[in-house]
């Protein structure tokens, strides 16, 4: 075809009868076929995103929702402080709702096996990922299923940084499948109906510790009372007029000295003779 200008209908029409030539066959067929990798590009890349993207959209849609928001590095610090002070050294942890394995990477490199189950594949392929790629093998072990499905007796430890709703669903779970010396190590929500037995660090870094026999609540913690969800709960003040709520806040201010009294001993054992330290733990193993 020339490269004349077309005025008319009639020249549109006798350019278009006119047979191409062979380079114009080619640069037209080049075109198509850049055209077409184009597509393939922008629609993989679209599909690859929403690919990555429905599996954290997806919690939204569950009744009980738990989305993905990784640890900070002072919630995990005081996950191990927790642990290391209140749990089985070099015992079996797991972690419900593993995320990208954080968690585990930071018992693992305590001396725990870490157990992390998650939902979300994509997530679960990552800390798959991270296990091999950071060395991680022997120590940890990362499964996609759901946490209902695992059971807590197995395991010395478990930890879990969860949601409202989760935590409340948790609780027949836990009574249930944990034993004496299973130890829970609670993240940003605590349980509603237990008291903890020890605390540590504050606001949302703060984490929990409770085990068997459970030291019932005399009303639900204070961050859960202003949710509707919650507003029928048996231990919402407004269902229950005659609670003690002096003896309540004395119960909560006790557990949380126990506590830091605990963890600061054992900060001060590691500083002052971490061999020694050592030693003690593999004595208990
Ligand atoms: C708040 S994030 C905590 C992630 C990780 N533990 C951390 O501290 O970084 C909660 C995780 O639980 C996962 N999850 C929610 N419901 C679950 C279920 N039923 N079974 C397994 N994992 C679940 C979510 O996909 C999310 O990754």
């Amino acid at each position: 075809m020339s490269d004349k200008t077309i005025t008319s209908e009639k020249e549109l029409l006798a350019a278009l009868s006119k047979p191409d030539s062979d380079a114009a066959i080619v640069r037209k067929e080049r075109l198509r076929q850049k055209g077409f990798k184009m597509v393939m590009a922008v629609g993989g890349a679209a599909l690859g995103l929403t690919m990555v993207a429905i599996p954290f959209c997806l919690p939204a849609a569950r009744r009980i929702c738990v989305p993905y928001v990784p640890a900070t590095p002072v919630q995990i610090n005081n996950i191990i402080q927790c642990l290391k002070t209140h749990s089985k050294p070099q015992g079996k942890i797991i972690d419900l709702g593993s995320g990208d394995g954080r968690v585990c990477f930071a018992c693992a490199k305590e001396g725990y096996k870490a157990t992390g189950v998650e939902l979300n594949s994509v997530l679960w392929l990552w800390s798959t990922f991270l296990k091999y790629t950071r060395g991680f093998r022997s120590n940890t072990t990362f499964k996609r299923r759901n946490l209902f499905k695992e059971n807590l007796g197995d395991y010395d430890a478990v930890t879990v940084f969860g949601a409202p709703t989760l935590m409340q669903a948790l609780e027949p779970k836990v009574a249930k499948e944990c034993t004496e010396a299973t130890k829970l190590v609670v993240c940003r929500y605590p349980f509603l109906k237990w008291s903890p037995n020890y605390t540590y660090g504050n606001g949302i870094d703060c984490v929990w510790v409770y085990h068997k026999p459970f030291i019932a609540n005399q009303t639900l913690p204070a961050m859960y009372l202003d949710l509707v969800e919650f507003a029928d709960h048996p231990l919402h003040p407004s269902n229950q007029p005659e609670l003690d709520k002096s003896k309540h806040l004395k119960d909560v201010t006790d557990s949380i000295e126990k506590s830091e009294d605990a963890i600061q001993q054992n900060v001060q054992r590691d500083l002052n003779s971490p061999f020694e330290h050592k030693n003690e733990r593999a004595q208990m193993r």
